[in-house]
């Protein structure tokens, strides 16, 4: 097992530093040579759905869910396609509205979650078409799809997901992109710089790993608390969903995520003297309201940790520590915010003793409901 672990104490380590060659893998056949196009050959969809595409559902459980509200943000924002992302536990039983023609993106690492796998029966009786985002070839949900986008992530072994997770954002990045493309809802210079961008994305992760020796140090006194605040807005809300799951998950630290605009109808009566808040800020337009949020939740004691660009430096004046990642397009930034998040859990867990690969309770792939 030592060997299998390449040297790394633990799957989850080793699969979070695997996360470069992994996204690398997912894009590199499906942009072109010149960074102006996403190219998906292998969607049997045509240009022709795609332009009529009336609405689309994502459906998923756990990370992959977080990573379906990722692709909610993008799709509808590059796309302008209306997204419904749902749970597929909630999904399945709650009688949702599909028309003929209606896309449902199931997105799952294993493809044989069983309420993933009920949730797509379930859509293509009521004549929709399936695109599956998975891992595993050949998987339930691959076999069922009328199209498969495999992110190329390799076998995950740990419980908690990382390189999985970051290789399907890529996927809803292409999605987003391509749907763009085809419906002439992006223009050409943004598109480039958004392909261009995503080749980035690889040495950038490798760069947040290289740095963040740092981290470790600093987090070691977390590693007594019971409870802590992820905030964000926008995309950086969906990480801040992702961060928690996987603090709960290996740490079994409580954890909640909060809309940062949602903090004064409830969770701001939770914060007092040293809770630890993380607080994501990498959204351009909402920058200014986050750093407004957090010097609302350091009035009254916590600790923050804020993670935005390089170059944000007067985060560093309102919060107690500031993790920096290398700039991109805010669309792209949930592949870079995530890393010191699952780094930040890991760390943790290992700090607490946990058992860091398999959690308590919690399985790999949960097939059974
Ligand atoms: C379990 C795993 C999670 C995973 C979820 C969905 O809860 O522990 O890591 O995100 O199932 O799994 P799937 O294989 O469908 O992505």
């Amino acid at each position: 097992v030592a060997a299998e672990k390449g040297g790394y104490p633990h799957f989850m380590l080793k699969e979070i530093y695997e996360q470069p060659r992994a996204i690398r893998e997912t894009f590199s056949s499906r942009i072109s040579a010149d960074n102006k196009r996403v190219v998906l050959n292998e969607l049997s969809l045509t240009e022709e759905e795609i332009k009529d595409l009336r609405h689309i559902f994502i459906v998923a459980c756990g990370t992959a869910y977080h990573a379906g509200v990722v692709g909610k943000y993008v799709i509808e924002d590059l796309a302008r396609i209306p997204v419904t992302v749902d749970i597929a536990s909630e999904f399945r039983y709650r009688n949702p509205i599909i028309h003929p023609g209606d896309l449902v993106i199931v997105i799952s690492q294993s493809g044989e979650t069983a309420d993933t796998l009920a949730a797509l029966r379930e859509s293509k009786k009521a004549g929709a078409r399936i695109l599956a985002v998975t891992n595993v070839v050949g998987s339930s949900v691959a076999r069922e799809a009328d199209d498969v986008l495999y992110t190329w992530a390799g076998p995950e072994i740990a419980v908690a997901s990382t390189k999985a997770y970051s290789t399907q954002l890529i996927a809803m990045f292409l999605l987003g992109i391509h749907f763009a493309q085809v419906r002439g809802t992006i223009d050409a210079a943004y598109a480039e710089r958004l392909i261009t961008g995503m080749r980035e994305i690889p040495d950038q992760v490798q760069t947040i790993l290289d740095d963040l020796e740092d981290l470790q140090s600093f987090l070691k006194k977390y590693a007594e608390c019971q409870n802590t605040f992820f905030l964000g807005r926008g995309l950086d809300y969906a990480v801040a969903m992702e961060g928690c799951l996987k603090l709960k998950e290996i740490s079994y630290m409580h954890a909640e995520a909060y809309a940062a605009g949602e903090l004064k109808h409830g969770t701001l009566a939770l914060i007092v003297d040293d809770v630890p808040v993380v607080a994501l800020a990498t959204q351009t337009d909402l920058y200014d309201k986050m750093v407004s949020n957090i010097k609302e939740v350091k009035a009254r004691g916590a600790q923050v940790i804020g993670v935005t660009f390089k170059g944000n430096t007067e985060l560093q004046k309102v919060v107690d520590h500031v993790v920096y990642i290398p700039e991109t397009e805010n669309v792209l930034a949930p592949v870079l915010t995530v890393i010191p998040l699952q780094l930040l859990a890991y760390h943790i867990a290992v700090a607490r003793g946990c058992d860091v690969d398999k959690p308590r309770n919690l399985a790999k792939s949960v097939t059974v409901e």
